[in-house]
């Protein structure tokens, strides 16, 4: 391997790694970025992900003790304890409380779905462990044990409640149906729980290591009913650390149980166990150290308690035991005295006391007592035969320990035994889930017996782990028919090295201590050199004569033998034997009493025999193999408990100290195997499902697939030490295999993801592009069509225009036509037609009420009905016309006639086109003329006028009008009348002959509500028969009767009189009417016929546009003042008042007094009534002629053409928006004014104005446009003075 400069690494400075970066490699060595060069074995790359603390490690990218430990401590400082390497879970002690043991939390594992730890929603945790254990259990129908290993003070005993909690509160729900973790626990499960105080009191200490160290070692199988109830417990007990009794190392303690007695005893019983203080006592007094830092010990006196008599101890036993204890302190004060330390020895006086405390604690003679512990009894060969011997001081105190010791030893393990049995089941458990709370590997500075049978318990542990972790791993690769096996290092020798019997260490030791007294330390070491000296684990120790070392799966250990044997030989001897034995006290007997260990060394010594000697390690390999023997008939469950720091503090994680924990933990045996293993398998289908986008399409999920995906993505299937390929899995040897899959899937689906995206984005802009190009197109479309459109209309409306043009220069006979036109046509037609009949001078008058508007256009003939000029005939007489003759003529006195007094009779001379009456035939006296025009015509009077029309002046009446006046003439006989009309109308004839294509015949279309237009053409200009025709030939065409008709009636001068025609009315009914109409301006829609308002007709020539209203009402004639304006300035929705204006024939059908004169009082028109008024007074003071007043006004009105006005609101609709104007009346002309701004629109200027009769107050004006309006003078003279001054200053000057 080498290093890149600037990579990241991990390098292992005073034995702790830490992370740095490479600055230089060369040569094997590494120098790192701050300077520390070191070698490259001490280098490791360096993890990815390791940062982030994953709750698995065997998914870290790069798995060594480096990369664990960086993982470890990124969790540790995030006071995440529990950290899984595949199946074992590693605990690290936080030394501080962590809030994550409480009764919910049990509840949650609990309640929690076995995968949830598989898949990671469950953290690792203890609880995981017992929760998987306990399911596992009911799952498999299979015992389970939980292995918890670790140095001292790692946290073996903690975890060990912890599982214990769990199991027992699960229990008691399995017992308890529903109940919640914390229901209460059943008896038997209390004492599971109970039996932790008793034993903790009883087997631990505080040690420098550990305030609470377990100084023995456990396994607590926990027994269960089928359906998963405890029901009992079973305690094995190894190896109790007995010389703690007698010598507690300096800053440690013994027992706890001696403290807590000597601290919780009641008064009562100090006197009963002659206690006082602690201080009072050798062995407790030896250490100076009486307390544990934060524990009440008096409570937990009182725990203990409890606790005996939750584990149902009897109060004799506890007696019993209390008195053991008491006796073995007041023992340890034993004291002698020698001359010399050669010379035997006595009990000192002072101990007179302790040995009689202790006699009397235990039942015991005070002499045997003393004896026993002062000299031995020694047998003299095969006869039986004995004799003692004084014990020299320390012979005397080792035998005084021996026996405290044994009695300890004893105590404990009938306490473990007892409680044990209390609680062990009374059927065959079904299952059972074992716990083992065992000391971890032990390198001491000097390492002894003990830390051999600790460590060879350790190396059988850590065999079965391995073969458990190895044969599930080959297991598997059987299954899939792999064919191989994995190659990793089995500890299988080292066992044996030390546990093989007869030749193994123990064996050798074994041996010695039978030879009894001829047996020694030296002699074992010595063999044991001379069998091993070439073994791989074993080495010899050139320099020392009395070591030798072990290479450990952990660590080398190098061992001490002096005291091996004595120590294996564990025994007491027959003095203090018998002495145990005499007590009388039954509980106490039971407790110390021991038959089998009788025989021991001694027995074996004593009669020479190679008899099998129960020593120690015998003892200890023996229970080893059970355990071992049970841990293999169980699945297995690894805790691995590490400390975090030596300093018994939180917050500390000391990488060093860390890191020599995880080489003996066997969490690198497991990365080991694994690695040595493959890392990785999936199912085929899961695998194909997950990386087959790597290669595309691959056929099925199978094998096959599975090789395709590897081989495309460059891993070649056939080398096994990368990939192999099982019946239902893929294997992959590293977990970065897996990891550069992972990467490769996850770059492609990014990258897929961006091509997706991509994809979409031109996809959604080629979209939105699309839908702009559309947008645009219709809207280009849509412009065209527009255009077209315009083009069409601009084109109809020539057509319409040249049609009209047509209609009035060809002769079409009476050819009715329907063509369908839309609506919009119809109206652009009209419209065209409006416009161009009005750059042609042609009258036509257009009402155009919204898509209802129907226009009949319509050529006025310029002749009377009688002219000659039809088809047929089509030219005129162009020959001047020349008539004479007397005629009635109304007199210009006044309208309201009715009487006769009015007509005088008149000699008339027609020259041409100009008619002048003489008083007589003498032609001198000239009464007045006519000058025809173009736009003149003679008409007949209405019959209904007739009857107003005076009798005497003949019977015969006609009228001609010019320019707006009308003058009634009658004769006595119709054929003179018709020599009058046909020659007048022969002379308008000649006159428009000059000008214009002189009309021989009326063309009309009618425009029907359902858009159809019928034209049809009359050859008289007789508003009847006009009349008539189009009624009968819409009726007959269309079937029905179709609108309403104004039914106008004549005065004798002039139409002014309509009644409206229902569609009720009968055609024939018109008869008494005398219709002279020209031009039906607009039909309502058929439905609307109920409607006649819309009804106009222009029914003269001069006096062309009017309306006639069903209901005649004063708003009506105001509407029909108002709509004058309409053809220049759109649609007038409303009309809402007047002030005294009205057209005189409105007048003539309504009283004066009806006449609204004074309208609306908006501040505008009062200030210019106002304005008038005062100007009015003014002037009248003044005394002005009227010539200097009409002066005046003419100039103020030059000045402002408002000058004077009478005004009208008037309401509009212009390009459908509404518009409020005011119309003014004065002396100028119409003026339209925008209400809200008063701004003058236009104005109108008069054209003409003149005198309507000279007898009334009537008169006519023209404005510029098309307006004809008459004004009553009278009303005008009270409006406005002005005015009236004005018009009757005009009018006398005209006349
Ligand atoms: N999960 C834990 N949370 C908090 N503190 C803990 C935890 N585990 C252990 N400790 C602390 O560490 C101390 C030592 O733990 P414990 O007695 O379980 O160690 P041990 O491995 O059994 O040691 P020994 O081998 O000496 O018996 C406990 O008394 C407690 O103070
Ligand atoms: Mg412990």
């Amino acid at each position: 391997m080498s290093y890149l400069p600037g990579a990241k690494i991990y390098v292992k400075l005073n034995d702790a790694w830490q992370q740095a970066e490479v600055g230089s490699a060369s040569g094997g060595k590494v120098t790192t970025t701050n300077g520390d060069t070191v070698a490259e074995k001490d280098c490791c790359s360096y993890s990815a992900v390791a940062a982030q603390g994953l709750d698995d490690m065997i998914n870290l990218d790069v798995l060594h003790s480096a990369s664990i430990l960086h993982n470890l401590q990124t969790r540790f400082d995030a006071d995440k304890i529990y950290t899984y390497v595949g199946s074992i879970l590693l605990s690290v002690n936080p030394f501080k409380p962590i809030s994550i043991f409480g009764d919910d939390q049990i509840d949650t594992y609990a309640k929690a779905d076995v995968m949830a730890i598989k898949d990671g929603t469950l953290k690792p945790h203890i609880f995981a462990v017992a929760k998987d254990s306990f399911e596992q259990m009911l799952r498999d129908q299979k015992s389970q044990s939980v292995i918890i290993s670790g140095e001292s003070g790692a946290g073996k005993t903690e975890a060990t409640k912890y599982v214990l909690k769990y199991l027992t509160a699960v229990s008691s729900k399995a017992g308890k149906k529903g109940a919640a973790a914390g229901a209460e626990l059943s008896p038997v499960e209390k004492m599971i729980i109970q039996s932790s105080p008793i034993l903790e009191a009883f087997g631990n200490a505080k040690t420098v290591r550990n305030n609470n160290s377990s100084r023995f070692g456990k396994y607590f199988e926990i027994q269960f009913s089928s359906v998963g109830e405890i029901t009992g417990g079973v305690i094995t007990d190894y190896l109790l650390e007995k010389s703690r009794v007698v010598c507690p190392a300096e800053n440690e303690r013994g027992y706890h149980i001696f403290y807590l007695l000597c601290k919780g005893a009641s008064p009562e019983e100090r006197a009963k166990y002659k206690i006082e203080n602690l201080t009072d006592f050798h062995y407790t007094n030896l250490s100076g150290c009486f307390d544990v830092e934060g524990v009440d010990e008096v409570e937990e006196y009182k725990a203990v308690q409890q606790a005996f008599a939750d584990c149902k101890m009897t109060n004799l036993e506890v007696d019993a035991v209390k008195r053991i204890l008491a006796g073995i302190l007041h023992l340890g004060n034993a004291k002698f005295e020698s001359a010399e330390d050669d010379d035997p020895c006595n009990l000192s006086a002072d101990s007179a006391a302790s040995i009689k405390a202790v006699a009397d604690l235990l039942d015991f003679s005070e002499s045997q007592l003393s004896n026993s512990l002062t000299q031995r009894t020694m047998s003299t060969g095969g006869r039986g035969s004995v004799y003692k011997i004084k014990l020299k001081k320390k012979e005397a105190e080792a035998a005084r320990d021996a026996l405290a010791k044994h009695m300890y030893l004893t105590l404990f393990s009938w306490i473990v035994k007892k409680v044990s049995d209390n609680m062990q089941a009374e059927k065959p458990p079904a299952f059972s889930i074992g716990v083992l709370d065992i000391f971890g590997f032990e390198v001491m500075p000097v390492n002894s017996f003990e830390q051999l049978c600790i460590n060879f318990a350790n190396e059988k542990l850590h065999q079965q782990f391995i073969h458990y972790v190895f044969a599930l791993e080959m297991e598997e690769y059987d299954k899939e028919k792999l064919g191989i096996t994995i190659d990793y290092e089995d500890n299988k020798d080292c066992v044996e090295l030390i546990e093989k019997k007869g030749t193994g260490i123990l064996g050798i030791l074994q041996e010695q201590c039978q030879l009894g007294a001829r047996g020694s330390d030296a002699e074992f070491l010595n063999n044991t050199i001379q069998t091993y000296n070439k073994h791989r684990y074993f080495i010899v120790e050139k320099r020392s004569r009395t070591e030798f070392s072990i290479s450990h799966y952990a660590n080398p250990v190098k061992y001490e033998t002096e005291g091996f044997l004595e120590k294996n030989r564990d025994s007491v001897n027959d003095d203090i034997r018998s002495l145990m034995d005499s007590t009388s006290m039954p509980e106490i007997k039971s407790i110390i009493h021991k038959k089998e260990d009788a025989a021991a060394g001694a027995a074996a010594g004593a009669r020479g025999r190679k008899r099998k000697v129960a020593t120690v390690a015998n003892k200890f390999k023996d229970s080893l193999q059970t355990l071992v023997t049970v841990i293999n008939s169980t699945t297995p469950h690894y805790v691995r408990c590490l400390k975090s720091t030596e300093k018994k503090m939180p917050g500390i994680f000391d990488g060093a100290n860390m890191n020599r924990q995880l080489g003996y933990s066997g969490v690198l045996e497991t990365i080991k195997v694994r690695l040595a293993g493959y890392a990785v398998r999936m199912d085929y289908s899961v695998f194909v499902r997950r990386f087959a986008i790597l290669v595309g399409k691959v056929e099925g999920e199978g094998k096959a697939a599975a090789s395709e995906i590897l081989t495309k993505s460059k891993i070649d299937v056939a080398d096994t030490k990368v990939v192999a390929l099982g019946i239902t899995k893929v294997f992959l040897k590293r977990e970065a295999l897996l990891l550069q899959l992972e990467k490769a899937r996850e770059q492609f689906l990014l990258s897929s993801v961006l091509v997706i995206q991509r994809y979409w984005r031109r996809e959604y802009a080629r979209r939105k592009f699309q839908k702009l190009k559309e947008e645009a197109k219709r809207k280009a479309e849509e412009e065209a069509r527009r255009r077209e459109e315009e083009e069409r209309k601009k084109k109809e409306e020539a057509e319409a225009a040249a049609r009209l043009q047509q209609c009035d220069q060809q002769e079409t006979a009476g050819e009715d036509e329907g063509r369908e036109r839309s609506a919009t046509e119809q109206n652009n037609a009209l419209n065209s037609v409006m416009s161009k009949a009005r750059t042609d001078g042609v009258q036509c008058t257009f009402l155009n009420i919204k898509d209802r508007v129907m226009v009949l256009g319509y050529t006025p003939m310029a002749t009377n009905h009688r002219n000659k000029v039809d088809k047929e005939s089509p030219g005129i007489s162009m020959e001047p016309v020349m008539i004479k003759g007397w005629l009635a003529k109304e007199g210009s006195k006044g309208f309201t006639t009715g009487r006769f007094n009015n007509w005088n009779k008149r000699f008339f001379v027609m020259k041409k086109d100009r008619i002048v009456y003489y008083k007589d035939e003498s032609l001198k006296d000239k009464k007045g003329d006519f000058q025809l025009e173009t736009s003149s015509s003679v008409t007949e009077i209405p019959e209904t006028y007739h009857k107003n029309l005076p009798t005497g002046v003949g019977n015969h009446f006609f009228q001609v009008n010019i320019r707006g006046r009308s003058t009634k003439l009658a004769c006595d006989h119709e054929t003179e009348k018709e020599k009058w009309m046909d020659g007048i109308s022969t002379a308008i004839l000649q006159l428009k002959s000059g000008t214009e294509k002189v009309k021989t015949g009326s063309d009309f279309s009618v425009h029907m509500p359902d858009r159809s237009i019928l034209t049809s053409s009359v050859k008289t200009s007789n508003a009847k028969d006009v009349f008539l025709k189009v009624a009968t030939t819409v009726s007959i065409q269309k079937g029905i009767q179709f609108f309403s008709l104004v039914k106008a009636y004549t005065t004798p001068d002039r139409l002014d009189f309509y009644n409206v025609f229902s569609e009720r009315d009968n055609v024939a009914d018109l008869g008494p009417y005398r219709l002279a109409f020209y031009r039906v301006i607009s039909l309502k829609g058929k439905d609307d016929l109920s409607d006649p308002k819309l009804l106009m007709v222009e029914y003269s020539q001069t006096v062309r546009a009017n309306l006639m209203f069903f209901e005649y009402e004063e708003k009506d004639a105001i509407e029909l003042a108002a709509l004058q304006l309409k053809v220049k300035e759109g649609t007038i929705s409303s009309v809402t008042h007047t002030r005294g204006f009205l057209s005189e024939n409105l007048h003539e059908y309504m009283p004066d007094s009806q006449l609204m004169r004074y309208g609306d009082n908006t501040e505008v028109t009062n200030q210019w009534e106002a304005d008038i008024l005062n100007r009015a007074a003014d002037i009248e003071s003044s005394k002005k002629s009227v010539n200097e007043c009409m002066e005046e006004y003419i100039k103020k009105s030059q000045e402002n053409v408002l000058y004077g006005c009478t005004f009208f609101e008037v309401s509009m609709i212009r390009e459908e928006q509404d518009y409020a104007y005011i119309l003014g009346v004065n002396s100028t002309g119409l003026h339209v004014i925008d209400r809200k701004t008063r701004a003058l629109v236009v104005s109108f200027p008069y054209v003409s104005i003149m005198r309507w009769s000279r007898s009334s107050k009537k008169f006519n004006f023209t404005t510029q446009g098309e307006n004809h309006w008459t004004m009553l003078t009278k009303q005008g003279e009270e409006i406005n003075k002005f005015m009236g001054i004005y018009v009757r200053f005009l009018l006398d000057n005209k006349d």
